[in-house]
């Protein structure tokens, strides 16, 4: 086997800050240069597919070391699922570390936030036993927030485009894409304006709706009943904000802090690199970090990839390996593949290694966690998508194009099914062969060592590799 050097040396670190503050530049003997101490540095995990890869349970898993975990973009478009105890928690807004009571959570600069998104999932999660959440969540002042409206006009876009060309983008209605847009169109509202005068923000929300209104007729907003209830937010959330930016800049440059980011979303929704326009409205590869945070690319540690050992994309867009057949709906059904934040049912189809191949060329996995591999487990064969052809033409790369890409085919190889359940496995030799070699496969096609292996829900059904 070739592979990287990490697989090699790191047989029990997770972590990429503890030890390692990275200095660089330092001043030559005899002169008075600054010294450039960049810190500590953040790991990250990341989706590599379609979201809901696993990544809560990934999270989760590191988070029990943890002292910050940050969330840097997207917003309640996410749903993370996290079983401890035998107890199913699942995450939209908050980051899932929030389980840990010894740790912060951070919600960064780079996520929009619906406020009573965001204390009713806190309410939620509060009477399955979550305590003091409250004391522990840390909100950026710079995010954004998604007002009641941008919900409504994410359901009124989704039907112009269903009439306009006959295909929706089947978004979770959260809000999230009119959310980033009046952001960049740089009409949004951010929580330190929520903050600050409320005569002054008052006026701008309603300029906003007007804006809003101004393109969708049909939309009706009570601005005065918003308001009232936006003021009472204000105050809960108050004691919760922070300049985001310093905050983080001072974990990093104070003493050895373990810093976990939570990406949401992943690689193929990223709004410059998955299946435009099939995509949420965030950056969710490893750019989001440093800008949903406001950290530089020196901090960046280990990014961990999360993949499921087969694909399942929800809503519409290109899925070139999907299996509309009975191996589809066995994925499907065994694996309970059904959307965390919608309800609706997830496509399934086997793994692609192209979009793999091409999410760790974006972000650099340091290593990957495959997730849900019990899933497999009564398979006759498997099969895992190697290569794209047009006409009949290997291609090189990941197609632009979504006209291009319904009409590649899937090169695939086939793999025989270990017909074991390897639901009880706690380490690699616990792992049938058919199995090892399944794993072996993936991760030198991809050139990424696999960290840890997923055979079930909860945090013990991890496999640590190395
Ligand atoms: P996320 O959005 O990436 O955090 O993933 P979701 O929580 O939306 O979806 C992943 C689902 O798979 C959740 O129901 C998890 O409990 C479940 N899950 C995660 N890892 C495994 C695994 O290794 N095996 C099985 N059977 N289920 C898993
Ligand atoms: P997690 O973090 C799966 C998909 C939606 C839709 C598209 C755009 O749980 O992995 P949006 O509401 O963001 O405008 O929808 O993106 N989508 C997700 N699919 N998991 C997610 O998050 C998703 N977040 C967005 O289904 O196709
Ligand atoms: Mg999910």
């Amino acid at each position: 086997l070739v592979l990287p050097a990490i697989f090699a040396c790191c047989s029990c670190i997770h972590w990429s800050s503890k030890d390692q503050k990275i200095t660089n530049q330092p001043a030559a003997a005899g002169q008075k240069r600054p010294r450039n101490d960049a810190g500590n540095r953040v790991t990250v995990v990341l989706g590599a597919q379609w979201g809901d890869e696993g990544k809560g349970k990934v999270v989760d898993l590191l988070a029990t070391e943890a002292d910050i975990v940050c969330r840097c973009q997207g917003g309640n478009n996410a749903g993370h699922t996290v079983v401890v105890d035998g107890k199913e928690y699942d995450f939209h807004l908050l980051p899932s570390g929030i389980i840990n009571t010894k740790s912060i959570s951070l919600i960064g600069n780079g996520v929009v936030i619906h406020l009573p998104g965001l204390f009713e999932e806190g309410d939620k999660n509060e009477k399955k036993g979550l305590r003091g959440w409250e004391k522990r969540l840390i909100v950026s002042d710079r995010a954004h927030i998604v007002f009641d409206f941008h919900q409504v006009v994410d359901g009124l876009q989704e039907t112009e485009r269903q009439a306009q060309e006959g295909k929706s983008i089947g978004t979770t209605k959260k809000g999230i894409g009119p959310a980033y847009s009046s952001k960049a169109s740089r009409i949004g509202l951010r929580v330190c304006d929520l903050l600050g005068d409320f005569s002054d923000f008052s006026t701008r929300f309603k300029n906003l709706v007007r804006h809003y209104q101004s393109m969708h007729p049909s939309l009706t907003v009570d601005t005065e009943d918003q308001l009232k209830k936006l003021k009472d937010y204000a105050e809960r959330l108050r004691p919760m904000v922070r300049d985001g930016v310093y905050y983080m800049y001072e974990a990093l440059h104070g003493p050895p802090k373990r810093i976990l980011v939570e990406g949401a979303n992943a690689a193929l929704l990223d709004i410059d690199f998955g299946t435009y326009p099939f995509v949420t409205s965030s950056n969710c590869t490893v750019g989001g970090v440093c800008t949903g945070l406001g950290i530089p690319p020196l901090n960046i540690g280990d990014v961990f990839g999360v993949a499921k050992a087969y694909s399942t994309r929800v809503g519409i867009g290109a899925f070139p390996t999907e299996q509309l057949n009975a191996a589809g709906e066995l994925l499907q059904t065994r694996g309970h593949e059904v959307g965390v934040t919608t309800g609706r049912k997830r496509r399934c189809g086997w793994l692609d290694l192209v979009i793999m191949r091409y999410a760790h060329m974006i972000n650099g996995f340091t290593a990957i966690a495959l997730t849900k591999l019990d899933i497999l487990d009564v398979l006759d064969e498997i099969k895992v998508g190697i290569a794209y052809k047009l006409n009949g033409k290997r291609i090189p790369h990941f197609p632009a194009n979504m006209d291009i890409l319904h009409k590649v085919e899937v090169e695939y190889e086939t793999f025989p099914g270990w017909k074991t359940d390897t639901s009880t496995a706690r380490k690699w030799n616990d792992l049938p062969a058919k199995a090892q070699n399944y794993i072996r496969f993936i991760e030198n096609h991809i050139g990424v060592p696999i960290k840890w292996v997923g055979v079930g829900k909860s945090r013990e059904c991890m496999i640590q590799m190395f």
